[in-house]
């Protein structure tokens, strides 16, 4: 399923990275899992928790583990009838917003392109790949400072990349990012915190602990495109 800000590119050798830091056992957590790119691919034989403050994205995360069958195809119509119908099959409402729209963006517009290719069946085949190795993950819907965090887990937040188009506001609100960065500040000796971020928005007490180069480019001040790069932090504590 494409979701727009996922991490879908880079989640191969993150994951791989975040795999080699984890300790027999310990606990894992995907604090803004979205589409679970991430999540996904991390080693099993520990409790995972898979939390995103988007209440349709997760009850298809939940439904699919109760073996909910998603369509092969979704037409225009239908696709501006759940639209407009969000709360009558949330799980349904769930993958078509993001996985039917164009570039994964919630209700962005009906996917489509000249080729004709069926967008529904190719996000029903990466969700359900997806899901099938999520057989154990726990799904929460809450806002990240609610959830219940195993003390000495490794917590993981891919949060909404600063200063760029805030999305969905109306199913998770605007994130604040002081606000957010206080909370891993003054919850770093309970777990291990890696936060997802542009090398530019870095803050100066977090340090870099991984990177990787992005083909996306970015909007500086002055409008000029600049190259991103995908960076891991940690707090200097
Ligand atoms: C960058 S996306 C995560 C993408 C994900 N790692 C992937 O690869 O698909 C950020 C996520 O944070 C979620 N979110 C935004 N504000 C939140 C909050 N206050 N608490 C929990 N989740 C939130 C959004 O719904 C979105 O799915």
């Amino acid at each position: 399923m494409q979701y727009f800000g996922g991490k879908q590119r880079i989640s191969k050798s993150l994951s791989q990275y975040l795999n080699g830091q984890l300790k027999d056992n310990q606990p894992f957590v995907d604090l803004f899992c979205g589409s679970c790119n991430v999540i996904s691919k991390i080693n099993d034989n520990r409790l995972k928790i898979a939390n995103d403050k988007h209440k349709y994205l997760m009850k298809m995360w939940k439904e699919l583990q109760n073996g909910y069958e998603l369509p092969n195809e979704i037409s225009e119509e239908e696709y501006q009838y759940i639209k407009n119908h969000k709360e009558e099959d949330m799980c349904l409402t769930g993958f078509v917003g993001f996985g039917c729209s164009f570039a994964g963006k919630w209700f962005g517009g009906y996917a489509r392109n000249k080729k004709g290719d069926n967008y529904c069946l190719r996000s029903k085949k990466s969700t359900m790949n997806k899901s099938k190795k999520m057989k154990t993950v726990v799904f929460c819907n809450e806002d990240y400072k609610d959830v219940k965090i195993p003390e000495g887990s490794m917590v993981y937040c891919d949060i909404p990349y600063l200063n760029t188009t805030q999305y969905c506001s109306r199913e998770v609100g605007k994130f604040d990012h002081n606000e957010f960065y206080q909370w891993v500040r003054d919850n770093c000796s309970k777990y291990e915190i890696y936060v997802s971020e542009y090398e530019c928005n870095k803050p100066e007490d977090f340090e870099i602990v991984w990177k990787t180069s992005s083909r996306k480019s970015i909007r500086d001040k002055n409008n000029t495109a600049v190259e991103t790069v995908e960076v891991l932090l940690k707090y200097k504590n």
